[in-house]
């Protein structure tokens, strides 16, 4: 047996319990990883309050990515060995003692990054990589906005922009954690109001900026669409400032806007390990030699997990929250 959050409960309301679970066993083309620290995600908040279900056939246990080791190997699997020390990008099951991950979404950790280091890392890393490079398509010398900046995956995505040679401004509800971004490669810090579009485009100059990545959606939706040079696309990554917005369909007809939603914990296996393949190409040497590097508000025990729930909850963080397990 193991400890773990114990998957939603309806009747139990919406705080995180933890008990004893079975261990998962590694089916084919699996890794058990011994999980030695784990995070949070907003999407865990979602999921604990019965909103956000796993896909179909992966653990109940909330728990978006972990570091560890390899602790057994399933049928298939010649790549990995045992003890290890990789993180992962998983589907749900992190918030445990042990996970069988997909040999696919599992990472070499790189360089020295401890335990914590590298469990921040895979959501908003995978995240950031996926709607960067490969959905938004940016390139070296482009501009790009990044919306609700301060959070887990905005801290990661302004220095992978940056990494990518990109420009980028950031933006967001509270001006002290915007500078904090300053020197991971923010060179704009702008406030979310009602000058966002007029400043974003003043602050890419020219026509505006090639590429929103918006956190942020709701009413933010149309000023950081209008922020776009012509042609220019926004991939809608989080609606954490609400599901609806009204656009100006004429100005995505005329100046050729492209809207792109996107979405990770859904796509297929083998879609997340041409992500992971991707990602790992570019940044596994970038976070060995310390360029990128994952951006930690604070670790807590896992026995504190109710505490960490409703810390991530309340909001006011600078990067992720990290969980350690302890023994
Ligand atoms: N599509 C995908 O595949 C995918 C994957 C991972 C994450 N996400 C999404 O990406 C977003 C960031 O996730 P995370 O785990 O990194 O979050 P996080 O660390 O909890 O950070 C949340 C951030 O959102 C800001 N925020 C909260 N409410 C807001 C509002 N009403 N208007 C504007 N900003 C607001 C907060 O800003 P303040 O500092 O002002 O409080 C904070 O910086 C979430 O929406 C999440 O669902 C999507």
């Amino acid at each position: 047996m193991m400890l773990a959050v114990l998957p939603f409960d309806p009747s139990a309301g919406p705080t995180p319990r933890l008990g004893e679970l079975p261990e998962p066993v590694a089916g084919p083309g699996e890794v058990l990883v011994r999980v030695r620290a784990t995070a949070l995600n907003r999407a865990d908040l979602l999921q604990m309050r019965g909103l956000y279900p796993p896909p179909p056939g992966e653990s109940e246990v909330p728990g978006l990515e972990c570091a560890g080791e390899v602790a057994a190997l399933g049928d298939g699997v010649a790549d990995w060995r045992i003890g290890e020390r990789v993180m992962a990008l998983l589907a749900g099951g992190g918030h445990a003692e042990r996970v069988a991950v997909p040999a696919g979404q599992l990472m070499r950790i790189p360089g020295r990054l401890t335990w914590e280091q590298a469990a921040a890392l895979p959501e908003a890393a995978l995240t950031s990589w996926t709607n960067l490079r490969v959905e938004g398509g940016l390139e070296a010398g482009q501009s790009v906005l990044i919306t609700a900046a301060a959070s887990g995956v905005g801290t990661f995505a302004v220095q992978l922009a940056r990494e990518l040679g990109a420009r980028v401004l950031v933006a967001g509800r509270d001006p002290e954690r915007l500078e904090r971004l300053r020197p991971l490669g923010a060179e704009h810090c702008l406030p979310l109001d009602d000058e966002l579009t007029r400043r974003a485009r003043e602050a890419a100059g020219g026509d505006g900026v090639d590429l929103v990545l918006d956190l942020a959606g709701g009413n933010w939706l149309p000023a950081a669409l209008a922020a776009l040079r012509p042609r220019g696309r926004l991939v809608l990554v989080g609606i954490l400032a609400g599901a609806r917005a009204e656009i100006d369909l004429a100005d995505v007809l005329r100046r050729r806007l492209q809207l792109v939603g996107s979405v990770l914990r859904a796509r297929s296996r083998a879609e997340k390990a041409e992500l992971v393949a991707g990602f790992m190409s570019f940044a596994g040497p970038r976070l060995a030699a310390g360029a990128l590097r994952p951006v930690i508000d604070r670790v807590m025990p896992f026995s504190r997990i109710a505490e960490a729930y409703a810390t991530m909850a309340r909001g006011g963080l600078f990067g992720k929250l990290v969980l350690r397990l302890d023994g």
